[in-house]
């Protein structure tokens, strides 16, 4: 019996010695070796039909095999890990020499970029930023702007109305321009006051170079007691900007013109970048690129807004950011600005 406990350890030493260094292989040799029911444990069981003598020194002898193998497996399950981590780190090679692949940065639209920037710069002369909603009601859009429901401005900016999405259930409207904020801030605010709202508006325009159905605004006003804002202040504060903003590369014009909240009216007008003033398509023959409209705020706007005519003065201006942003950087077609292309937007 002794002889077979040895030979039987014997031939499990061979096998392990001779078999792989892979932890599966292992983990299978010990349930067929040492587990509940593997070789050398079963031996044990056989204890109970020797003669009672030699017990003792058959079962030290099968726990001594046991022990022998158990302890040539865990050398063999060290080595195991041992090469298993060097294959891995092997064929896992890293070389932390070669230059990194760059990657690409988001950046800001150019039309945020230019909000901010117009923003900054009436910022500096004490403009401080407001906003309203989109989605307007007729009242601020127009009628508290002077722009009753049979003035023909009202029609010519082609609105997109909501059936039943004003207050009370009224028409709403998709904001034709950011002047329905003047009248928000006018009724909320107390005088003095020198207010910007940048944002998107809405129109039924058909897209071209110029045109967009929708495009963005900021919107200016200062308003203070009669006497104290002047149009020289509207003329000076719109060439202070121009300047800021163009440098003296492009000439500014203003051009009499009509609102329904302003009187005096006047649109401002910045010389072509494409032609230089000379006329091209883009600035249709005429040499300049409007870029906003302005003037002394109404009487009728003071009324509306609950500001006594008589004692209150201001001046008011919205312009369009896709314009100014095409003048300032040389874009030719608006349309660049929603396409998307990568290529165009990493130019800013
Ligand atoms: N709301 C006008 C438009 O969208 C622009 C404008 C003109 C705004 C005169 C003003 C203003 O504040 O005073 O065309």
């Amino acid at each position: 019996m002794i002889e077979r406990v040895e030979s039987l350890g014997a031939a499990a030493l061979a096998e392990l010695e001779a078999g792989p260094l892979e932890e599966s292989w292992l983990a299978d040799f010990e349930v067929r070796v040492l587990g509940k029911k593997g070789s050398l444990t079963l031996l044990l069981r056989e204890t109970g039909s020797l003669p009672g003598p030699e017990r003792p020194a058959f079962g030290a002898k099968v726990n001594a095999v046991k022990a022998a193998v158990q302890e040539r497996l865990g050398e063999r399950r060290a080595r195991a890990a041992q090469a298993g981590l060097a294959a891995r780190l092997e064929a896992e090679r890293l070389d932390v020499t070669l230059p990194g692949r760059p990657l690409r940065w988001g950046g800001v639209h150019p039309l945020t970029r230019m909000t901010w920037e117009i923003c900054d710069i009436f910022g500096r002369l004490g403009f401080n930023v407001e906003g309203g909603p989109e989605l307007e009601d007729e009242f601020h859009n127009f009628d508290a702007l002077n722009m009753p429901a049979d003035h023909p401005a009202r029609d010519g900016m082609d609105s997109y109305y909501l059936e039943g999405a004003g207050p009370g259930g009224a028409r709403g409207v998709l904001r034709t321009h950011t002047s329905s904020v003047q009248v928000r801030v006018l009724r909320r605010r107390k005088l003095p006051l020198r207010m910007l709202a940048p944002g998107r508006v809405y129109r039924r325009d058909a897209a071209d170079a110029t045109h967009g159905a929708q495009f963005h605004q900021v919107e200016g006003l200062a308003v203070d007691r009669f006497g104290a804002v002047r149009f020289s202040d509207l003329k000076g504060t719109l060439e202070a900007f121009a300047r800021l903003m163009f440098g003296r590369r492009l000439g500014v014009r203003l051009r009499p013109s009509h609102f329904g909240f302003t009187e005096p009216s006047v649109e401002v007008d910045v010389q072509c970048f494409q032609c230089q003033g000379s006329g091209c398509a883009l600035c249709r023959r005429s040499g300049y690129i409007e870029v906003m409209g302005a003037g002394m705020v109404h009487p009728g706007v003071f009324r509306a807004c609950g500001h006594d005519p008589e004692a209150t003065a201001g001046f008011a201006f919205g312009m369009g950011v896709e314009r100014i942003a095409m003048l300032r950087w040389g874009i030719p077609d608006i349309r660049l600005f929603t396409e998307n292309d990568p290529r165009f937007l990493a130019q800013f």
